[in-house]
């Protein structure tokens, strides 16, 4: 229907025929039907509303990111059906408004929420308002991704410097280290002993330190992983045996449920010591005292591997929820706060993902997930059919 049109039917009404009043009313019914069945089609979220801001059309996009029901949203404010949204301040004629929204319930998404103010030709108050609403989840995570993977490659870098400067005076420390121990030789024995006793503690002490330097590089280095098939369950075996003194000492029980038959994976079996290392640490040092288990558990579907590390130790409470992948975030006096991070780093780079869940004063659960590498296509549940829509 051109635009115009109305307005001329409008002017000589009173001169039209019954009949042909029916016929354009009918034509404007169908018009409307159409453009709905348009925008229910729509991915994007669509919300019309009056000049106050009730709802006068809602397609079912929208209610799906906002967990509204179409039937009871109609006619009610846009601010009582979706709470937080301050109407007083987005709600302004002549201006439009986009703005980044997390949405909590009954998803967790973000969205980019879209305002602008259908205006009439004449200047004066708007005819209502057009929300558009796309969901930017994706992207936002991806984005969030990039910001990481740049700190952690900062941070690396920091490391890295640090850990070169402290280096080379330990080696010069302890090349006059040797040269004193030399020149001890030549004094009698009875003078020799406790220096050389003192001398051995000196050296034994800049070796440590030599040694966590070298372990810190080698964990913030970013090294590509070199990918071999190996049994996944080595490298665990590998880690326990290291931390066994610590875990002995401390009588945690290890309770190891291993699948039987797993495949061999795809990984680098350095990194992935790593991996259990600090998770298998991580989980100690949440027990309390002595005692305490840890359970560890591996399983393979038909596309990946499932490795649990859970703990029934203090658990980690909501506000620390968010920040457990943050570099230096850590709750411990002696920590690095780079343990989760590292692992993340490493599963992804092997396509992988880190999942935790945690209960506070129960315990947590660290779930890796490792795609099987063999296969490279993996068949996806049907998708839903598209609904077909029915233009008449
Ligand atoms: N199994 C767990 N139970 C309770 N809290 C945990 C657990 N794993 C991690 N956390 C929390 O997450 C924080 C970050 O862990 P992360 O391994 O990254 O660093 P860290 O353990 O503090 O330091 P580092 O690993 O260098 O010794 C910890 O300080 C702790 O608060
Ligand atoms: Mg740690």
């Amino acid at each position: 229907m051109k635009s115009g049109f109305l307005e001329k039917l409008v002017a000589r009404l009173d001169r039209v025929e019954p009949g042909e009043i029916q016929q354009i009313v009918t034509r404007l019914i169908r018009e409307k039907g159409f453009l709905e069945k348009v925008f229910e089609a729509l991915r994007e979220g669509v919300i019309l509303l009056d000049p106050k801001g009730n709802i006068g059309f809602v397609n079912q996009a929208a209610c799906r990111f906002f967990g509204l029901d179409p039937e009871r949203a109609l006619g009610e404010p846009l601010a009582s059906q979706v709470r937080g949204l301050d109407w007083e301040t987005l709600g302004k004629p002549g201006r439009t408004v986009s703005r980044d929204i997390e949405v909590l319930y009954p998803e967790h998404l973000f969205l980019n929420f879209y305002l602008a103010p259908i205006d009439e030709e004449t200047a004066g108050e708007p005819l209502g308002f057009v929300v558009l609403i796309r969901d930017i989840t994706r992207s936002r995570a991806e984005e969030q991704e990039t910001i990481e993977s740049e700190r952690l490659n900062a941070l690396t870098l920091l490391a890295a410097g640090v850990a070169h400067e402290i280096g080379n005076p330990l080696n010069s420390l302890d090349i006059h280290l040797q040269l004193l121990g030399r020149k001890l030789r030549k004094l009698p024995p009875g003078d020799r002993a406790p220096l050389e006793s003192n001398l051995a503690t000196a050296r034994g002490e800049i070796q440590r330190l030599d040694t966590i330097l070298k372990q810190f590089l080698q964990a913030v280095r970013p090294t590509l992983p070199r990918r071999e098939r190996h049994d996944l369950h080595a490298p665990l075996h590998e880690s326990l045996r290291l931390l066994e003194p610590e875990l002995q000492a401390r009588q945690i029980s290890v309770e190891l449920d291993l699948s039987q038959n797993l495949p061999p994976a795809h990984i680098d079996p350095g990194q992935f010591q790593q991996v259990f290392y600090n998770l298998i640490r991580n989980a100690y040092q949440a027990l309390p005292g002595k005692g305490g288990r840890i359970t560890i558990r591996t399983r393979s579907t038909d596309y990946e591997f499932r490795v649990s590390v859970e703990d029934d130790g203090v658990g980690i409470s909501p506000e620390h929820m968010g920040a457990l992948f943050e570099p230096y975030h850590t709750t411990k006096s002696s920590g690095t706060g780079l343990g989760l991070l590292i692992v993340r780093r490493i599963l992804r780079e092997h396509g992988g993902e880190i999942e935790i869940e945690s209960q506070e004063n129960h315990g947590t659960r660290v779930l890796l997930r490792l795609p099987r590498s063999e296969r490279s296509v993996r068949l996806l549940a049907a998708p839903e059919p598209d609904p077909v829509i029915d233009l008449d």
